[in-house]
């Protein structure tokens, strides 16, 4: 892993931004793998302004999402697909047939995690894997106990996440119980990742992820066998 520390969350974001833009100049056919939540929304700002300054273009880009809540529907206002099209998807030239979100509103979760998985062996392998952490280490919605071998799939939501992400709901008894989640065997097949990890109150659990023991227990200590790691915090430790 290589652990790049910045001074604030403005540094740290400009630095995964620039990362995601170079991949993209590279390949623009880049197929990228995006997190929600409050962690990467400056990153995706710095994108949009480098799609309005004219130094990308994201036409070409395909994305994967790393979850869904089960139950509401892709316009409702707490979904990870209502946040991505508000926080980057509606400012840039992407084409949203080329961005993929589980439906969380699905019949059957079970199938339609199957069904999201294909899609990443069909168009995947993904190029670049965005990453936040949990509170309790989890990457995605894969909560600790989730097996490393793990392939996309329906989640029960741990108390300390939905605690964590009632900030989003009026109360905490809206926040879903369940969640569409890429698996860990998913995103641990991804060429490159960066963890993005800002703020004091991760500071314990980002050591256990960079020098605890890989387990179970902590997802995203999985991430030390990965051969192409970045992890980006504005965390000294
Ligand atoms: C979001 C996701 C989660 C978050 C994590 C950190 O798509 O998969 O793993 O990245 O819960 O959330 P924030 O950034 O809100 O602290």
């Amino acid at each position: 892993m290589e652990i790049i520390t910045c001074k604030d969350n403005e540094e740290l974001s400009a630095k995964a931004a620039e990362i995601i833009i170079n991949k993209v100049t590279e390949g623009p056919n880049a197929v990228l793998g995006l997190a929600t939540g409050s962690t990467p929304v400056k990153t995706y700002e710095n994108l949009i302004q480098a799609y309005k300054d004219g130094k990308v273009s994201f036409k070409n880009v395909t994305t994967f999402n790393l979850d869904e809540y089960v139950g509401l529907a892709p316009d409702h206002s707490n979904s990870y697909t209502h946040f991505m099209n508000e926080q980057l998807f509606d400012h840039i030239d992407i084409d949203k047939e080329k961005t993929h979100i589980p439906n969380g509103l699905a019949d059957k979760s079970e199938k339609e995690s199957e069904d999201f998985e294909q899609k990443i062996a069909e168009q995947g392998p993904i190029d670049l894997q965005i990453l936040g952490l949990g509170l309790n280490g989890h990457i995605g919605f894969n909560e600790p106990g989730t097996p490393f071998n793990q392939r996309t799939h329906v989640v029960e939501l741990d108390e300390i996440t939905r605690q964590s992400n009632a900030r989003f709901f009026d109360e905490l008894s809206q926040v879903p119980t369940h969640a569409i989640s890429m698996g860990i065997g998913t995103i641990m097949e991804a060429k490159e990742i960066l963890l993005l990890v800002h703020g004091v109150q991760k500071a314990d659990i980002l050591k256990e992820v960079v020098h605890g023991e890989v387990t179970e227990k902590v997802p995203a200590s999985i991430l030390q066998t990965h051969p192409n790691v970045k992890v980006i915090t504005d965390i000294e430790f």
